[in-house]
């Protein structure tokens, strides 16, 4: 369906070589290319050039909150579910007495053993989402697990890290892929205050920029040619860049805490892929699994970490800074062997810190 289009994209590449803008250009038009077979497959979206905003249907987005508050219930040590403003005022306690111990550094909270069935429950509420839409075709490969982002006004005083959201930048400067799609949904907290804005660069500037870098600093000089200043975030809708977009956290107020998921999925297109060399960065770790893998977590497997938050009081000082989760995690088989529960064991490899596929 989209054979043409690609075709000729690729070939404005290869016939302009000498011509960079020429290149940059087909580029840039290619990625837009790309990225509107995943626009198509939300129908009732909002989309601009390199996002989409898609409201969740109000009894998916009901369960996913109530998941959140759930699982972060579970992490703050109580045995029932609090309700929204306890679960901020939970955790804004429990990072100031530092006993928030699955936190990390790069701003998620992280299951323990003790949560295992809450966050099964909440990455099943956000498949159940995903399941509403037609994604088979246009994803290769989504992060797992998914990340609970915490996002606090109050960041305390020092100098922002080289990779600081606060920072304007492309995820790619970290060392994300280019073709993938960042997908944020803020559940809870104030994301009127604690926000992200974004805009587009110049499309010729696109190619170019797809790049890692040592600081988001380096790319001060690649500026918003279109803000997308009618994006405005909100709980319950669910947002999807391109990596081509520019965006940072806007903390308009230093106090209170936002509660959000995201997670990454890169689009199938190898073509595009190659049209940049591979970007190595500290956000080049591949946390993905393939999508019918992660559709079926909660529901016939199990995502499984096994250390406990007492332990992970211990090892804090090891965690790194990374945004996604890199640790160790087993998928655990519920029912091995069942006649139609289908899957093997064998089918489920643990995976490992740092080890290679
Ligand atoms: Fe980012």
């Amino acid at each position: 369906m989209h054979g043409s289009v690609n075709k000729a994209a690729q070939d404005d590449v290869k016939q302009d070589g000498a011509a960079g803008s020429a290149d940059a250009l087909a580029f840039s038009r290619y990625g837009d290319e790309v990225f509107s077979r995943v626009q198509a497959r939300f129908p009732t979206a909002s989309t601009r050039r390199l996002a989409i905003a898609q409201p969740l249907a109000a009894q998916r987005f009901e369960a996913l909150q109530t998941a959140v508050r759930t699982y972060i219930s579970a992490c703050l040590g109580s045995r029932e579910t609090l309700s929204e403003a306890q679960v901020c005022a939970g955790l804004l306690r429990a990072r100031e007495q530092g006993k928030l111990h699955n936190y990390t550094p790069g701003g998620m909270l992280v299951p323990k053993r003790e949560h295992t069935l809450e966050w099964n429950a909440l990455h099943r509420a956000m498949s159940a989402v995903f399941e509403d839409y037609d994604l088979d075709g246009v994803i290769d490969g989504i992060d797992l697990p998914i990340n609970v982002r915490l996002v606090f006004g109050d960041t305390g005083k020092g100098k922002l890290a080289p990779f600081s959201s606060a920072k304007l930048h492309s995820d790619v400067w970290a060392g994300v892929p280019h073709d993938a799609v960042v997908c944020v949904l803020p559940v809870l907290g104030d994301i009127e205050n604690l926000t992200i804005v974004m805009g587009e660069m110049k499309p010729e500037l696109e190619m170019g920029s797809m790049r890692a870098m040592d600081d988001y600093e380096d790319g001060r000089g690649i500026k918003v040619d279109v803000p997308y200043r009618e994006v405005v975030l909100e709980h319950g809708t669910l947002y999807m860049a391109d990596c081509r977009l520019l965006h940072c956290t806007a903390r308009r107020k230093r106090e209170g805490v936002r509660v959000s998921i995201d997670f990454r999925f890169r689009m199938k297109e190898p073509a595009y892929r190659a049209m940049v060399p591979e970007i190595v960065g500290p956000e080049s770790v591949d946390t993905r699994v393939p999508y019918d893998t992660w559709l079926n977590v909660g529901k016939d497997r199990m995502f499984v970490c096994d250390e406990t938050m007492e332990e992970a009081a211990k090892t804090r000082h090891l965690v790194n800074s990374l945004p996604v989760y890199n640790g160790p995690y087993r998928i655990v088989p519920l029912f091995p062997g069942v006649p139609g529960g289908g899957r093997g064991a064998g089918e489920f490899k643990p995976k490992l810190v740092g080890a290679a596929e």
